[in-house]
């Protein structure tokens, strides 16, 4: 099976935003607890900070982390997890039926960030509170000293400000799940009060407004043209999150599922486009898809303490997604999404980072490793940094449950003018042939062959795990030709590749 592909430097798309490679953590299940904080560990720091999974975290190149949810967060109290740690009060977490004892909380978590050298992005109750608590929380963070919550958080340990830039109004307003969840109008109206209250204390404040929680949601899309009407000319972004799943083990229909989240990116865009029209506006507000990832495998094991049936453990094995083969297919195509619509979604964070549908696992007291889809996440954040070309691809497809004309070939490209290189990350979502794709490179200077690795399986549903952590890794690729500025590349079936390219 043949396909080609065309790239050319003046064909771009967008200079896509790092923070297209962000992450989300969240007080669920093991993410902090036994995740990224366990004193007792052998590699913990002073802070109790595990140091052998921020060097896992430190290798993604993590830009920007959400915390502290989620559904979690829409019955917080931002102020249980500040001041002396003895005195912190243990909660039970209404989202996830735990018990939260709150020994990490935003100092902890902001001296986390520092060792891993990314940025915090945090979330608002405004399912549970409202307008003054958000108030307060960004004053306690972000207000100077001579103040009232200033000078508490100085009382805490910290003068300084925090400085996060980052808000998130509330999360998933819209579903019916969430503590406190609202209409479309409720929630519209309450956000644009908090961010305009907000803009009062800082108007460089960077503001996400909640969008669907995915894009079977009843209310959608009318929730997003709904909302933004209410607060377009005072927020930045609009918030979308899709999880992947394939209970059917269908992988033609789970592999064509980057469709459907295309199609969801399209129609947000031009809600936008729509109210920013209705609004006169000359202001663009962007995409934030600030949860995304495959979470399915999990489901059954969870329903007991999600039901309630083992009381309020703390810190459970919940959301634990073990990841296998197919789900690096699945995860390329999603990153592949985001780079080509790079114009319009300019965050996006993997949910989540360690333990809870996380490419980064631990066992307490023992080991850290990768899970499967730590690789094409590692590769796109690590590599795909610069410019997304606007590829003009033509490949076989095949005809989905959500859409037709699936292209076998999944490509995105990305040009780092800085670093001279060109890069490709490809997914064959054939079952069974080899796809030979000719990349016609034109507008670059010449290209030499750097790097070229494989990810590919016999078994679909290969996974990393403790025992074997190192079932699925990338290798080394082969077979590429470059001639007359057209690479020639022969992709296996259902693979992932990354071809980089130096130029000049
Ligand atoms: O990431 C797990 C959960 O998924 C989050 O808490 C919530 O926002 C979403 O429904």
């Amino acid at each position: 099976m043949k396909a080609s592909v065309i790239a050319h430097r003046d064909f771009v798309v967008a200079e896509i935003d790092d923070r297209l490679y962000g992450a989300f953590l969240e007080h669920l299940g093991r993410a902090i607890y036994s995740g990224i904080y366990e004193p007792d560990h052998p590699t913990a720091d002073a802070q109790g900070m595990r140091r052998d999974v921020a060097e896992l975290v430190r290798d993604l190149k993590v830009p920007i982390v959400r915390y502290p949810g989620g559904n979690f967060v829409s019955a917080y109290n931002w102020e249980d997890g500040v001041g002396p740690r003895e005195k912190r009060p243990t909660r039970l977490d209404l989202a996830w039926h735990t018990s939260e004892s709150n020994a990490v909380g935003l100092h902890e978590f902001s001296h986390w960030c520092g060792t891993v050298g990314t940025e915090m992005m945090l979330a608002i109750n405004l399912g549970s509170r409202g307008l003054d608590d958000a108030r307060n929380f960004v004053e306690y963070v972000n207000g100077p000293t001579g103040s009232y919550w200033g000078d508490l958080r100085k009382s805490h340990g910290r003068a300084e400000p925090f400085g996060v830039k980052h808000w998130c109004l509330g999360n998933e307003m819209d579903g019916p799940w969430q503590v406190g969840h609202k209409t479309a109008q409720e929630y519209g109206r309450l956000a644009n009060e908090v961010a305009k209250t907000l803009r009062a204390f800082d108007n460089s404040l960077q503001l996400i407004v909640c969008g669907s929680s995915n894009s079977d949601m009843p209310t959608y899309p009318e929730w997003e043209r709904t909302v933004l009407e209410h607060t377009y000319e005072s927020v930045d972004y609009i918030s979308l999150h899709m999880y992947f799943r394939n209970p059917a083990k269908n992988t033609a229909n789970y592999l064509a599922l980057g469709e459907k989240l295309d199609a969801y990116i399209g129609a947000v865009a031009s809600t936008i486009e729509h109210v920013r029209a209705q609004k006169r506006s000359k202001k663009r507000v962007t995409i934030s898809f600030d949860e995304w990832n495959v979470w399915y495998h999990s489901n059954v094991q969870d329903r007991d303490i999600l039901g309630g049936a083992k009381g309020w453990p703390h810190a459970p094995r919940l959301l634990e997604d073990i990841y296998n083969f197919e789900d690096v297919l699945q995860v390329g195509c999603i990153l592949n999404t985001f780079i080509r619509r790079s114009d319009v979604v300019r965050i996006a964070c993997i949910a989540q980072l360690v333990n809870v549908i996380a490419p980064i696992m631990t066992e307490p007291g023992g080991a850290a490793w990768r899970q499967t889809i730590y690789y094409p996440y590692y590769f796109a954040s690590v590599y795909g940094r610069g410019v997304a070309l606007r590829l003009n691809v033509r490949s076989p497809g095949y005809d989905a449950d959500v859409a037709d004309n699936v292209p076998y070939l999944d490509i995105a490209g990305v040009h780092s003018e800085a670093e001279s290189t060109l890069t490709f990350f490809a997914v064959n979502r054939h079952p069974s042939e080899t796809l030979e794709a000719a990349i016609s490179l034109q507008g670059f200077a010449a290209a030499r062959l750097i790097d070229h690795r494989v990810i590919a399986h016999p078994d679909l549903e290969a996974a990393n795990t403790l025992a074997m952590p190192d079932t699925v890794t990338p290798q080394p690729g082969s077979g590429i030709v470059i001639e007359d500025g057209s690479l020639q590349a022969r992709l296996p079936p259902l693979s992932y590749q990354l071809i980089r390219l130096a130029l000049g």
